[in-house]
């Protein structure tokens, strides 16, 4: 697999501020690759970065066999951008945006096609002043994909969507990833990393704290949690020993366990060899959003 994006040493310093401090990641062709972190880790700054929007302090990186700080208009014509606040003209209708932001492609989608797929089918000729929170945000995505990018840079695509709007725009995403088009997203919607993204990069304060598969990173966590209640007539004090994590609330036994497979055992056992039945045990293994609180010790500032 090629690489499309190679980030090496990435540093942006805002003043005393090291907004991005020593970033190495690489994004592979056809790959959906997500930015994780709390507001303020420097996804955005990242990402502009790479975009060509803002000048790095040091470090390298290649993106499309350009460097962004100089590639002009011939990169600018191969990349798809959507930004996290971004601005447009209030007396365009949205076709007429659409048609216009295509016109600066050599290579454009239809624009008729482009509305239609990020919904806004009927708002085609509604002015842009006139869209709701969502639709603008649908009409961002529009801009981003009408000149039929190879790689497509979306930075908190969903923030502000309600569920069914984010859904679409999952499966909008996930569509351009079967016509092979690269993603560079950035989120902070566990879900939607684990749903969409091939690899994620979870960074705070700038540096990087994890990277890999949503499944790979889950797998490192060895850390479960077991529940049952207890059945009648049997006390607590005549379960086995199950180390420091056990909680007991009435008849209700919470274990935290960072050996669940041989605590289940010892449970299971127990249960058996005493001919009780424990029809509610389960055990829950941790999901991306827990590696993600653990990670950012809830780090961010709330913006
Ligand atoms: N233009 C700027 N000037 C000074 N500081 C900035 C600027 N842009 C971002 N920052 C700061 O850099 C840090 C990273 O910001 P940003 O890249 O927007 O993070 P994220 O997108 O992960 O929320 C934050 O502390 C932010 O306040
Ligand atoms: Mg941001």
């Amino acid at each position: 697999m090629d690489d499309v994006i190679v980030v090496s040493g990435l540093v942006k310093e805002y003043g005393d501020l090291r907004a991005v401090d020593d970033l190495d990641f690489t994004v592979g062709s056809g790959e959906v690759f997500a930015l994780l972190g709390p507001n303020g880790a420097g996804k955005t700054t990242t990402v502009e970065i790479l975009e060509g929007h803002r000048e790095r302090t040091s470090g390298s990186v290649t993106v499309l066999g350009f460097d962004p700080a100089n590639g002009g208009r011939a990169y600018r014509e191969r990349i798809g951008v959507v930004l996290q606040e971004a601005g447009f003209d209030e007396e365009f209708s949205v076709r007429e945006l659409v048609t216009m932001y295509g016109g600066l492609y050599p290579r454009r989608r239809d624009p008729d096609e482009v509305i239609d797929l990020v919904g806004l089918g009927d708002k085609a000729d509604a002015r842009t002043k006139t869209l709701s929170g969502g639709q603008r945000r649908r009409l961002d995505l529009a801009l981003g994909l009408v000149g039929d990018p190879e790689l497509l840079f979306l930075d908190e695509p969903t923030t502000g969507f309600d569920p069914g709007a984010r859904r679409r725009a999952w499966d909008l995403i996930a569509s351009l990833r079967e016509l092979g088009t690269t993603i560079l997203l950035t989120t902070h919607y566990m879900e939607e990393a684990e749903r969409l993204a091939d690899r994620v990069a979870l960074i705070v304060g700038g540096r990087l704290v994890a990277m890999g598969t949503p499944a790979s990173l889950v797998a490192e966590e060895t850390t479960g949690v077991i529940a049952f209640s207890l059945p009648p007539d049997v006390e607590s004090t005549a379960l086995p020993p199950l180390g420091q994590g056990v909680v007991v609330d009435g008849a209700r036994v919470v274990v935290e366990t960072t050996q669940p497979t041989r605590d289940l055992q010892t449970i299971t056992t127990w249960a058996v060899d005493h001919g009780v039945e424990l029809p509610d045990l389960t055990l829950s293994r941790p999901t991306l959003e827990d590696v993600y609180l653990r990670l950012t010790g809830g780090a961010g500032d709330d913006s």
